[in-house]
């Protein structure tokens, strides 16, 4: 393991995910757009295994849960119910002097990273900068503007009129398209509380402050469930999917120790919600968000009894008792696992000869699961066959250029777990040789084992 800072770790590894095909700035060639990321040939592999392998353990493999796909635009009256339209903001201030644009809750975070600013009002965040000589991080003055609010959503029009009464937005957040459906959900499937409806799909925010990479960003993907749940059970689900989560990313290969739990205190808490939990993960730029778990009561369904005037009461068909479902919910960002997953697996060892750089991927997140190299060209009809047979069931990579060392290094350096090198004597026993890119160790085995031990190696 080498022991670069943690700093200059943010630098090689966006520079790596970008060489090697992750992630790349968006609209490049027309010198980019601020903060948009477009993924690669590998960042598109590595982001589809990150949401399949929550889809099969929040959906497939949990007996609570169905999956839906709901629109990106909705009718405008959802975020008036919800309170984004109007509430959905950032609290904004400019530096007097050097006329630089600052979240006032992000500047106390970063002056103590023990404060967490969810929930103050201007006036708490005001307080908290003047009491504490915040200073302006480009020109270190102390004076600045009132806060305003900033609103954060995408707003269009939908149709040919550009009027008010066209406007649209793009949701912000994945969670009101399952709200909206839960009866739906709950007729056609027959579920009965408790269950959970989970889907995947892209939030938009006009963030003010994006940055660090794709940490956070404009355009991004949520992976969200909403528990619906009996009220006053609601604690023991909340206790439920925090350990769930856990679960998770220590399953996709994240290491416990760049893990841990943050119980909000009671004055950051949203007034409807009796706890929430933020999974936060060690990045090379300090502690961040990863994942929100959330117990959001009776709320959000409330919400969108009153304003759309429809009935979203649940009847216990063993009791006969009507209630509105409290709500756990658990919401992480798709592309914030991808960074966490990136930064948790990228390193640099010395080894007897030279350096590798290596992504050690949890195998059923890596972008391709195996690299087919034949020992020389001579070797490139039989190691085709092998290629062509495995990219069944597999995502493969096949590779002829330069000395078989060096093409072990560049599956290393992309996290390819599995390596199979065709020499001569395949030609003669059918027999390969598997490398762990872990470990390096090598083992020969026959052709026909391949497909078996692939898929038991990739399995979370
Ligand atoms: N429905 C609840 C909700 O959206 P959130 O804390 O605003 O809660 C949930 O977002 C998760 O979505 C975060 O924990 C983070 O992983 C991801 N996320 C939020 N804003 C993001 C952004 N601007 N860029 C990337 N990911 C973001």
């Amino acid at each position: 393991m080498s022991d670069f800072s943690l700093d200059g770790k943010m630098d090689l590894l966006v520079t790596h995910a970008r060489t090697s095909g992750f992630v790349y700035q968006g609209s490049e060639i027309y010198d980019g757009l601020a903060n948009s990321w477009d993924y690669g040939p590998l960042g598109v592999l590595m982001k589809n295994n990150i949401k399949n392998a929550w889809w099969k353990k929040f959906i497939q493999e949990n007996p609570y849960n169905v999956g839906i796909d709901s629109a990106i635009i909705m009718n405008p009256r959802v975020w008036v119910a919800t309170g984004h339209v109007g509430g959905f903001n950032d609290p904004l201030m400019d530096c007097k002097k050097c006329h630089t644009r600052h979240r006032a809750d992000k500047l106390i975070e970063a002056f103590d990273p023990e404060q967490h600013c969810d929930g103050w009002s201007n006036e708490e965040l005001m307080n908290f900068i003047k009491e504490h000589g915040i200073t302006c991080p480009d020109c270190g003055s102390t004076e600045f503007t009132d806060i305003r609010k900033f609103g954060l959503m995408f707003k269009t029009h939908m149709g040919v009129l550009e009027d008010d009464s066209a406007v649209v937005y793009l949701r912000p957040e994945t969670a009101q398209g399952i709200f909206v459906n839960f009866k739906n959900v709950q007729r056609t499937t027959r579920k009965k509380v408790p269950f959970g409806i989970g889907q995947i799909g892209k939030a938009f925010r006009n963030e003010i402050t994006p940055g660090n990479f794709i940490f956070r960003t404009r355009e991004f993907e949520q992976m969200e469930l909403e528990f619906f749940c009996k009220p006053d059970t609601d604690l023991e689900w909340f206790d439920y999917w925090r350990s769930y989560c856990k679960n998770f990313l220590l399953t996709i290969g994240l290491k416990e120790e760049n893990l841990r739990l943050r119980d909000h205190d009671p004055k950051e808490l949203a007034f409807y919600s009796k706890g929430t939990t933020d999974i936060e993960f060690k990045f090379p730029f300090g502690w961040g968000e990863l994942w929100g778990i959330a117990d959001r009561t009776n709320y959000d369904l409330g919400r969108h009894m009153e304003h759309s005037k429809k009935n979203l009461e649940y009847l216990d068909p063993e009791t006969n008792e009507k209630y509105v479902p409290y709500v756990v919910e658990p919401s992480v960002g798709v592309d914030r696992m991808f960074l966490a997953a990136l930064c948790d697996a990228y390193d640099e060892e010395q080894l007897e000869k030279d350096k590798r750089i290596v992504m050690h991927l949890h195998p059923a997140i890596a972008p391709y699961k195996v690299a087919v190299l034949p020992l020389t060209k001579k070797l490139s009809e039989k190691a085709t066959e092998v290629y062509t047979e495995l990219s069944k069931y597999f995502m493969c990579e096949y590779d002829v250029t330069g000395q078989i060392g060096k093409r072990y290094r560049r599956q290393d350096a992309i996290g390819t777990p599995l390596c199979i090198t065709v020499d001569f004597d395949t030609l003669n026993d059918d027999t390969v040789t598997i490398r762990d890119r872990d470990t390096m160790a090598q083992i020969r085995l026959p052709i026909s084992e391949l497909k078996g031990y692939i898929e038991k190696y990739i399995e979370l």
